[in-house]
């Protein structure tokens, strides 16, 4: 534990273990394929770089950024989008990659966005759920880490006003 979190959710320990779970649940599905991760920015980038180096050296990776909560901690509306630089997506292998997955909003907007580039497959992997997620008519996980309570949390690449994107944990913020 420390200062700035007033409840761990996950540990580092936890995180960990999962993370290699994912990426074995990857590798069984994929395999040999050429696969193309689009890390949503900025959340994912952490849990993105501990997946990357557990699957194949051919995996390449790309970002797209997209901010829904600015320095809110509820959805402020359609998500500001910034699309960056991708290869031909035609006909690959593409995972979307996301930190949590509240309204499931902003994935759908990747979702529908990537889609129209015609991919071989499009799937969704997220670290974190927030209890409920399944209801939302929204886009649902191939791959998902934990479903965890309907809190604002922190850490592990998720911030709150851009704070406490190191933190190797997640929680709660004390601050909140
Ligand atoms: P959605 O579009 O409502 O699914 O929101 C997903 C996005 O909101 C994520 O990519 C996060 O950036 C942000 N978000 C949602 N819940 C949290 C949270 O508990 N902590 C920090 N960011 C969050
Ligand atoms: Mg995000």
């Amino acid at each position: 534990m420390n200062d700035f979190l007033r409840q761990v959710v996950l540990s580092q320990e936890q995180i960990r273990q999962r993370v290699s779970e994912l990426a074995r649940e990857i590798l069984s599905l994929y395999g040999d394929t050429r696969l193309i991760l689009i890390s949503i920015l900025k959340g994912s980038v952490i849990f993105m770089s501990d997946l990357v180096r557990q699957l194949p050296p051919s995996t390449e990776f790309y970002f797209l950024q997209l901010s829904s909560y600015r320095d809110a901690t509820v959805p402020q509306g359609k998500p500001d989008f910034y699309a960056l630089p991708v290869p031909d997506l035609r006909g690959q292998h593409v995972l979307l990659v996301e930190d949590i997955l509240d309204t499931g909003q902003s994935l759908e907007y990747a979702q529908r966005h990537f889609l129209e580039m015609k991919p071989a497959s499009l799937r969704i992997c997220v670290l974190l759920a927030k209890e409920g997620y399944e209801s939302s008519p929204m886009p649902k996980p191939d791959f998902l880490g934990f479903v965890i309570p309907r809190e604002f949390v922190v850490g592990y690449g998720l911030d709150y006003q851009e704070r406490y994107r190191g933190l190797p944990e997640i929680g709660i913020p004390a601050d909140l």
